[in-house]
């Protein structure tokens, strides 16, 4: 089931939201060479409870034999593509990567993340890093009543080929509200199934993962991290946005 959002639902996901963005800005400044993942996590959890929020992502049920998600962010470094978990890697200089965030405050989850520049990185890893978050927008264009998930994910899929990356098929955008994943899955590429049509009140998580080479992933051994098949860079671009009359609004930004 879809659930539709009121008025003053979406006014409380955007309280919610914003501490997502808050949270990202806050990391953003500790991205530099020499930090640990896991310092990264620390900062963010504080933060977030810091705010009266409780980081979602924390204690998330794991599956197929994997153990409950350990952190309050995911940090996925180069070649991971989503669901790093926070350790004691360190960041080098040239490195990319990507914080995910998730948030409960209020009776509603908010989700969004971001690729950061570690120091300075190759001209690819930074237009990976743009195309990426151009193709989110290139994607919102089409969040609009009456259209369909489908019109969102081929505009995603079109502006990163077209850049020459690739988009991954194996994790999708989603539902989002009183629960961190609900109905629709929002693929970033055309599928199958077209969607269904956007309406008013629906709150979305929309998220391309664009890989630099083939778009095949694969598990690490932990259950929860997932790689390019093919070693290449990864970037990701998330955030909670709200179908509207008109335009869409992005709920997990600062202001
Ligand atoms: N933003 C991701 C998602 O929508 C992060 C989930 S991490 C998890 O699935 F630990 F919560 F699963
Ligand atoms: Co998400």
């Amino acid at each position: 089931m879809i659930t539709i959002k009121s008025k003053s639902e979406i006014e409380l996901m955007r309280k919610t939201g914003e501490v997502v963005a808050l949270a990202l800005e806050k990391i953003k400044e500790s991205v530099v060479p020499g930090v640990t993942t896991l310092e990264l996590d620390q900062i963010a959890e504080e933060f977030i409870r810091k705010n009266g929020g409780i980081p979602s992502f924390k204690g998330y049920k794991g599956f197929q034999g994997a153990i409950d998600y350990p952190g309050s962010i995911c940090a996925s470094v180069n070649n991971e593509v989503v669901h790093g978990i926070p350790g004691l890697k360190v960041l080098k200089d040239g490195d990319i990567i990507s914080i995910d965030i998730g948030v409960y405050l209020n009776g509603f989850h908010g989700d969004a993340a971001r690729t950061f520049p570690v120091g300075n990185i190759t001209e690819n890893a930074r237009r990976l890093i743009e195309v990426t978050t151009t193709s989110f927008f290139e994607g919102i264009k089409n969040a609009l009543k009456g259209k369909r998930i489908v019109d969102i994910s081929l505009a995603i899929q079109k502006h990163v080929e077209a850049n020459g990356f690739s988009v991954v098929r194996d994790y999708v955008g989603h539902g989002i509200g009183r629960e961190m994943h609900e109905l629709p899955q929002i693929p970033n590429y055309a599928a199958r199934e077209r969607g269904p049509r956007l309406e008013p009140g629906m709150t979305l998580a929309i998220e391309p993962m664009v890989n630099e080479g083939d778009y095949q992933v694969k598990l690490l051994d932990n259950k929860w991290t997932v790689v390019t098949a093919d070693g290449s860079l990864s970037a990701h671009y998330e955030n909670t946005i709200a179908i509207t009359e008109e335009e869409p609004i992005i709920l997990t930004k600062t202001g």
